[in-house]
């Protein structure tokens, strides 16, 4: 008979991979956070998750009941570990001070994909860590490094069950979370992003304000196996980028958010700092690829913590010719 294999824990799996205990101590402490999350969104009935607070947050958008109370949790979370100077988050207007002299800042959006909370659908957590000089001094610009300076990145996903995808970047490792002994286990060690598939996940109802090379790219997705590119495309939208993208993580599959013509030029709708790197940085860790359309979302350099950007992630294939059509070679 077959021994039973072990399950590989959080902590011991950051150890194989040699992580450096400070930061096996944050991505743990962050973990924690978003188990507690994780408690609240498996109640949704439950009065005080349901809902709007009556706020809107720094990007104008109505905070929901569970976008405060994440946002708290992790913030006492990452301050209570020690290891953290600062913090930024989505709910956040300006970055917060935590551990005067502390190796590493956070930034993060507590709750992705608000917009599901009421109706019980995907919603997530995202969330990247970088390293900053001890003796630095502190400010807005701490934030505003491209994301080839991220140490570590994760998401997780509050779905029918939590799962997480965590890289310390030796590859992107998922886990599932087990309710009994309430602990992440690694279930997919190293995950390989299929390059080529026929999902996309995008929001069609953006078409008229997408640029002609964007809309070219979908005009002949749609065609399908009578169109140039030969094949049947399926469309898959979570409206969470957390589901998306874990969907993805597992079977492949192109995401794709790109600007948006308004009144006052182009604007788009994820944020660089808390949305796109540490996606594009799982995804890239798991052979994938990200990009803004014209350059490699790891190399954008955000000018605020906020700021927004073009995002088209995913398989590697699939996102250079949905790049190569924004670019106008197609
Ligand atoms: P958030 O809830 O943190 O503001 O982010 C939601 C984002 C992303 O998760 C999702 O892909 C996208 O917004 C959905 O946008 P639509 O409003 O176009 O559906
Ligand atoms: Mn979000
Ligand atoms: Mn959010």
């Amino acid at each position: 008979m077959k021994e039973k294999k072990e399950n590989v824990g959080l902590v011991e799996r950051l150890e194989q991979l040699e992580t450096c205990p400070e930061l096996t101590l944050l991505v743990y402490s962050i973990m924690k956070g978003c188990q507690r999350i994780a408690g609240l969104a498996s109640c949704p009935h439950a009065e005080d998750i349901i809902g709007d607070v009556g706020e809107v947050n720094i990007q104008g958008e109505a905070q929901k009941k569970l976008d405060v109370l994440s946002n708290q949790i992790l913030k006492d979370a990452i301050s209570k570990s020690g290891v953290v100077r600062a913090l930024a988050s989505e709910e956040e207007e300006s970055v917060v001070e935590c551990t005067d002299g502390a190796a590493y800042l956070v930034s993060f959006d507590p709750l992705d994909g608000s917009s599901n909370i009421d109706v019980n659908g995907s919603i997530g957590t995202i969330f990247s860590i970088t390293s900053v000089e001890k003796s630095s001094v502190l400010n807005e610009s701490s934030f505003l490094r491209s994301g080839r300076a991220i140490v570590s990145a994760g998401y997780v996903l509050y779905g029918a069950s939590a799962v997480a995808a965590i890289s310390v970047g030796k590859g992107t490792d998922l886990y599932s979370l087990n309710k009994q002994e309430n602990t992440f286990v690694l279930s997919h060690p190293c995950i390989q992003i299929p390059p080529c598939s026929n999902e996309v996940a995008l929001n069609m109802m953006n078409q008229r304000l997408w640029d002609d090379g964007f809309k070219a790219y979908v005009s002949d997705l749609l065609q399908g196996a009578d169109g140039p590119r030969q094949v049947d495309f399926k469309m898959r939208w979570f409206a969470s980028m957390v589901g998306d993208l874990h969907r993805i993580s597992v079977r492949g599959g192109c995401f794709a958010y790109p600007r948006l013509k308004s009144s006052h030029g182009w604007k788009s709708k994820l944020r660089i700092l808390y949305e796109a790197a540490p996606m594009a940085f799982l995804i890239e860790q798991a052979g994938g690829e990200a990009t803004n359309g014209f350059e490699s979302i790891l190399d954008i350099v955000p000018g605020n913590i906020h700021q927004r950007d073009a995002v088209i992630v995913g398989s590697s294939e699939e996102v250079k010719i949905c790049s190569s059509y924004i670019q106008g070679l197609c």
